[in-house]
């Protein structure tokens, strides 16, 4: 007989995870998938009462979690508790805001919360779980969830593209310097994705039809869309993946 590959496990059983922006949309549909594969996981965001419900009802699908309240802007405080856990060996950065609108209409103020909270906030979160993941020494991975718009401009989306694209360079200048560590990091590149962060764009019929245009499996994208991708890319089965972004963009940037 000859002897076959095994197939990489995609059970995530004895692994910590840190999910940011867990409470609800695409974060809230990371936690549910990390713990259904076998993670502990701890879920955050700055609502405990949005969270305290998440928790309980994936606790009542017998996955392992908790949660902790926490505005991953604050960067002291968020370092100071990703200090008091112990090693993460996923990270799924994924808190992340929008302020869509012309660039004439654009503030200092719109500008700073959106790069504070897509970039600056991602990169102190990693900065922290990184420390504890190389003192572990058993390797990790951090998924960054980036957009399609890390990779294309899209309308009124200059500074939500702008904070995008710099997590799509952060993530392969820190793929270069962790790769020694065996710490992968890699991006999620969601297309639009129903969630309570785009409710606003999906009530502009102008902006359906764009949005429809675009996407080549013509339909909007769902949270259930997204969800094995952490899985895999937070496995073994995703091992020699590192620097990469992962499209699931019903074929938007396709061309
Ligand atoms: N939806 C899409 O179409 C789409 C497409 C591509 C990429 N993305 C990206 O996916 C990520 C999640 O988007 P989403 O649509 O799920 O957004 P969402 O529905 O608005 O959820 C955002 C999550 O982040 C948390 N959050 C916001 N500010 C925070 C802060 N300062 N500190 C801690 N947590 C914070 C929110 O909870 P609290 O408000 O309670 O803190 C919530 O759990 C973002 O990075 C977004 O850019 C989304």
């Amino acid at each position: 007989m000859i002897k076959l590959p095994t197939t990489p496990s995609m059970r995530l059983d004895n692994r910590r995870a840190f999910v940011t922006g867990a409470s609800r949309g695409i974060g809230l549909g990371a936690a549910v998938a990390l713990a259904e594969a076998g993670a502990y996981v701890v879920l955050a965001a700055r609502s405990s009462a949005e969270l305290a419900q998440v928790v309980d009802a994936i606790r009542a699908r017998g996955g392992a979690c908790e949660a902790v309240e926490v505005d991953v802007t604050d960067v002291g405080r968020v370092t100071q508790i990703i200090e008091n856990y112990a090693a993460f060996d996923i990270l799924v950065n994924n808190a992340g805001t929008n302020r869509p609108g012309p660039m004439h209409e654009m503030t200092l103020e719109d500008f700073d919360a959106v790069m504070n909270l897509n970039v600056r906030a991602a990169y102190f979160v990693a900065k922290a779980v990184v420390k504890k993941m190389q003192l572990k020494g058993r390797g990790g991975s951090i998924i960054n969830t980036s957009s399609q718009m890390g990779h294309v401009g899209g309308i009124d989306r200059t500074i939500y593209s702008a904070s995008k694209h710099a997590i799509e360079g952060l993530t392969r200048a820190l793929a270069i310097e962790l790769g020694k560590d065996k710490i992968r990091v890699n991006t999620i590149c969601p297309t639009f994705i129903r969630t309570p962060m785009t409710e606003k764009t999906f009530a502009n019929p102008a902006l359906v039809e764009w949005i429809h245009s675009k996407i080549k499996l013509g339909r909007i994208g769902e949270i259930e869309d997204v969800m094995g991708a952490f899985v895999f890319l937070a496995s073994d089965a995703a091992a020699m993946m590192t620097g990469s972004s992962l499209m699931i963009d019903g074929g938007w940037t396709a061309g």
